[in-house]
């Protein structure tokens, strides 16, 4: 395709020598309007460049930054609720529910620290998961609904290893302490029984009698010293059946809590102990 500028006979506009099929392109200026804009863009990006942050390792001489901007509006909002989370950490969880201005914050601030970091296995209401997660929105307690005994859990987790005073015994595996596959069956079917869920058999409370009763208790009601839950409800932790109870007295399970006092501040603890004892069991 020849490159040759001509005049087009129409509009006496110079064409740029292209040509389709017969169509040339015409030579036309750009509007002022657009070239004035332009230059108008190119004289803003050089002054922008000096006062804001733009190439790289360059800060601009505003020392502006996003970061900085965003720690100005956290360190606003830090001092803004301050006072009240001073309030919060001053008073016992007992206290903070007493006070309707303290307890709507701590239960508002106790909502969104128990989203960060409790309901991804406590679910997002606090109801729970099958595999060991209690649900807190429920009156049936493993170590104790009251303010303090939710504050105590929360503070040292449960068989975490990390915190000298964590709850939760270990419950022996049966299986590997000499109990018979058949035992275990029996055993299953007595813990069954114990919420009345099944037929009581004499072998089966002889065993229970022998192996259980110092954890579980005589009626399988559970001793929140030791961790150990009630047998004689229908909440389980992990499944209600006979197969999964029979898994549990072969294998144990040992659930496994992080310990939050070296986490969160105590403010947050005390919002998190009001929140989940206002999820629904809390006791006195
Ligand atoms: C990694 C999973 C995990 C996370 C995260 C977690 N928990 Fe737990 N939590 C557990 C397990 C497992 C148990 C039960 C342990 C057992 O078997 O005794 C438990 C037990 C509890 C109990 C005792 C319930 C009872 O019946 O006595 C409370 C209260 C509790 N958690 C609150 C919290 C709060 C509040 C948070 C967030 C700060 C949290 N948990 C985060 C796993 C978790
Ligand atoms: C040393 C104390 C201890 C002894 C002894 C013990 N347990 Fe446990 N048991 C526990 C603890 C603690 C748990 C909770 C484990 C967890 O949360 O991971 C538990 C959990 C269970 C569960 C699961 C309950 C649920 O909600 O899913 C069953 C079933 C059970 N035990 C049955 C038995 C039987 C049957 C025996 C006797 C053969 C027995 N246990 C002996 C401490 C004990």
């Amino acid at each position: 395709m020849a490159l040759k500028p001509e005049t087009d006979a129409v509009s006496g506009v110079a064409t740029t020598g292209h040509e389709w099929d017969g169509i040339k392109e015409l030579d036309n200026p750009m509007p002022a309007w657009w070239v004035y804009t332009f230059y108008a863009c190119i004289a803003f990006a050089a002054v922008w460049v000096v006062f804001y942050p733009s190439l790289p390792f360059v800060r601009g001489t505003l020392g502006y930054t996003g970061r900085s901007d965003l720690s100005r509006v956290m360190e606003a909002e830090r001092a803004r609720t301050e006072p009240m989370l001073a309030r919060i950490r001053a008073a016992t969880p007992a206290a903070i529910a007493a006070d309707p201005e303290l307890r709507g914050f701590a239960l508002a601030g106790g909502r969104v620290a128990f989203a960060n970091n409790c309901a991804g296995c406590h679910g997002a209401g606090g109801q729970g998961a099958v595999g060991g997660f209690p649900s807190l929105a429920d009156d049936d307690w493993i170590y104790g609904g009251s303010f303090d005994a939710i504050q105590q859990t929360i503070t040292v987790g449960v068989r975490n290893g990390e915190h000298p005073d964590a709850r939760g015994v270990a419950m022996p595996a049966f299986a590997q302490a000499g109990l018979t596959p058949a035992q275990i069956g029996t055993l299953a079917d007595h813990v069954l029984s114990l919420s009345g869920a099944g037929p009581a058999s004499a072998p089966g409370a002889a065993l229970y009698a022998e192996n259980c009763v110092a954890c579980h208790g005589d009626r399988g009601e559970g001793n929140r010293e030791l961790g150990a839950p009630r047998l004689n409800d229908q909440v389980w932790l992990y499944g209600g059946d006979r197969a999964a109870i029979g898994r549990t007295i072969a294998n144990a399970r040992a659930g496994v809590m992080p310990a939050w006092g070296s986490r969160l501040d105590p403010a947050t603890i005390n919002m998190l102990t009001v929140y989940v004892h206002a999820l629904g069991g809390g006791e006195q």
